[in-house]
């Protein structure tokens, strides 16, 4: 069952940024991509690093600690398919971004 939990307003994470957040005792790795939100699982599947904090090139984050590369609308890596990682539903309601945090698995 869906989850909605407000994360951040709007303007907390401005086009072309990321953001880590605590939504639940979660960590989300938030992205602004040409006004459009993404959320991937903030903790990276590599050595669990800070996806919320690396860098954004259009829809691709980098990870800050080695460098492993997702596409943050999907979660997928960009040298492995086998590695998808966890992403969440966003949406916007009025200047708040909420994250569903227990998306439906398969729905
Ligand atoms: S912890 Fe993210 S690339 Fe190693």
């Amino acid at each position: 069952m869906p989850k909605w939990v407000r994360v951040a307003a709007t303007t907390d994470c401005p086009h072309g940024e990321s953001r880590e957040l605590v939504a639940e005792g979660r960590i989300v790795a938030l992205y602004n991509v040409e006004g459009d939100y993404f959320a991937l699982d903030g903790v990276c599947p590599h050595q669990g690093g800070p996806l919320g904090k690396g860098v954004l090139t259009g829809c691709l984050v980098t990870c800050p600690w080695h460098g492993w590369q997702f596409d943050v609308a999907t979660g997928q890596h960009q040298a492995s398919q086998s590695v998808v990682h966890t992403s969440f539903p966003v949406r916007v309601d009025g200047v708040d971004v909420l994250v569903d945090i227990e998306p439906d698995v398969g729905a």
